[in-house]
This record gives structure tokens, sequence and C-alpha cells, in this order.
């Protein structure tokens, strides 16, 4: 299954197998983790763990941890960049869940979030109507193809915390914080989700046939976007 399919298929995952992965599989997940490019000027870290290094999340087999400096823009690569290994494991048959509250057992500097996966029986989504989303019209002034993918993004409580902006050759998606508890969500989670849903906007785009030419996050003031242009 394409990375584009499983949009529409994907769910958190929050009951695995026991029995963990072997380790060619978790060698060519290390692959596509290094092979997946980070957003210019980023440079997070990545490492898998067995599950019992961390506590405060569902219990999983792996866990992919994130490191990276303390800054809008590299919150947003980190979901970038984990929200392409969130579709690849799902593509593949395994079980992944963003765990913005679990935590590794050693306190680690630089820890950002980790995704946690393994083997499980739950099944994927067989239709968007299984999506608990808002709508359409409540986070895009567009309803495309674009805008569909963005929609069916993970997000921290599923806040959504995002509004989309189209001009020719461009979308803008900014940071609209939602919710009860949006103050909580705002510094870190929110911003990582700002980018994965920049990553279900490249993979809609690319779906599409189109070049992406820039993956900009811009922060001023209080506000934060990521403008995506393309060809
Ligand atoms: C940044 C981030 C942090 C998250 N943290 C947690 C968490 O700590 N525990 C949990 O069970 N789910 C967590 N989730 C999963 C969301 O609750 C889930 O993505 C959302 O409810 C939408 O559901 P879906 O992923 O099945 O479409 C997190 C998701 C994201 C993107």
């Amino acid at each position: 299954m394409t990375l584009y399919d499983t949009i529409f298929i994907r769910r958190s995952v929050r009951k695995f197998k026991d029995s963990p992965l072997d380790a060619a599989t978790i060698k060519s997940i290390e692959t596509f983790i290094g092979n997946t490019p980070q957003l210019a000027r980023q440079s997070a870290m990545f490492e898998i763990v067995s599950g019992d290094k961390v506590h405060g999340g569902t219990p999983a087999p792996h866990c992919i941890l994130a490191y990276c400096t303390d800054s809008d823009s590299s919150y947003a690569n980190v979901g970038y960049v984990l929200q392409n290994v969130d579709l690849y494991l799902q593509s593949i048959g395994l079980g992944s869940v963003w765990l913005g509250m679990a935590k590794p057992n050693e306190p680690e500097q630089n820890y950002c979030i980790l995704l946690a996966f393994g083997k499980t029986d739950v099944p994927t989504r067989k239709a968007e109507g299984e999506f608990k989303r808002l709508p359409i019209s409540e986070i895009s002034d567009q309803d495309n193809l674009v805008a569909k993918a963005v929609l069916l993004a993970p997000s921290a409580v599923n806040s959504q915390p995002w509004k989309l902006h189209f001009e020719s050759g461009k979308v803008v998606i900014r940071y609209f914080g939602r919710g009860l508890m949006k103050l909580m969500l705002r510094k870190k989670l929110n911003k990582i989700d700002l980018g994965i849903a920049a990553r279900h906007i490249e993979t809609a785009l690319l779906h599409d046939g189109k070049a992406i030419l820039s993956i900009t996050p811009k922060t001023s003031g209080k506000t934060f976007e990521i403008e995506i242009t393309y060809g």
C-alpha cells in the first residue's frame, strides 16, 4: 500500500502483540527513518529502543525516540519526519501511535516525543467515516485532495490545530488552537501536529503529480505557520 493510500485507513493503535519484531524488520525501519529527509537546516535525532525503556503511555514492544532543539520549527520537523514513519509502519501492516505523554525512563537531554510501534491485531480503518474529524470547512478555505489529507492527519488529543489557506502554487497551514487543552498543547505538541499535517500535504501533492519546491516553517509573535510551495 502507498503512503498516500495509508492516510485514508491509518489509526492510532493502542493494543500491541507482545512478540517483538525481528532484527531485519527493525533494521529496515531504521533505514526508512534515515532516508526520510528533514526540513531545511534541521537535524533531529531518532533512536529505536525497546518499549520497556519508556513509561507513561500505551505499552508497546518498540518505540522511536525523537530528539531536537527547543524551537517551533524543530518540533514541526519531528512531526514531519515521524509522520512519514507512522504512514510507513501502517503501510506494512504494523500498528503505531504517537505518545506525547510518555517519557524515557532515563531523562534525556533534548528528548522531544516518541512514536510507539509493533505487531497488532487491531485492524486499519475501512472507511473515511470512521475518522472523528471537524467538517472540512472549519479547517480549510478549499475542499480538495490536499485539505482531505490534512483533515485525516493525527494530532495531540485530536485537537486538529490548523487552518489551511490555498494560493496559486502555495499552501499555508497556520496554527489555530482548539479545545480545552489548547494552552497545554500550544508550545510543543501542536507544533509537532503542524509538521504532521505538512507531511500529509506533501504526500497528497506528490500523489497529485506535483513537485515540492519548499517547505518553510515561520514563527512571528504568537503565530506559527508552514508554507509549502509546489510546481
Ligand atoms: C503529537 C501527538 C501526541 C499524541 N499523544 C498521545 C498520547 O500521549 N496518548 C495517546 O493515547 N494518543 C496520543 N496521540 C494520538 C491522538 O490521540 C490521535 O492521533 C487522535 O485522537 C486522532 O486519532 P487517530 O490517530 O486514530 O486518527 C497523539 C497524537 C499526536 C499527533
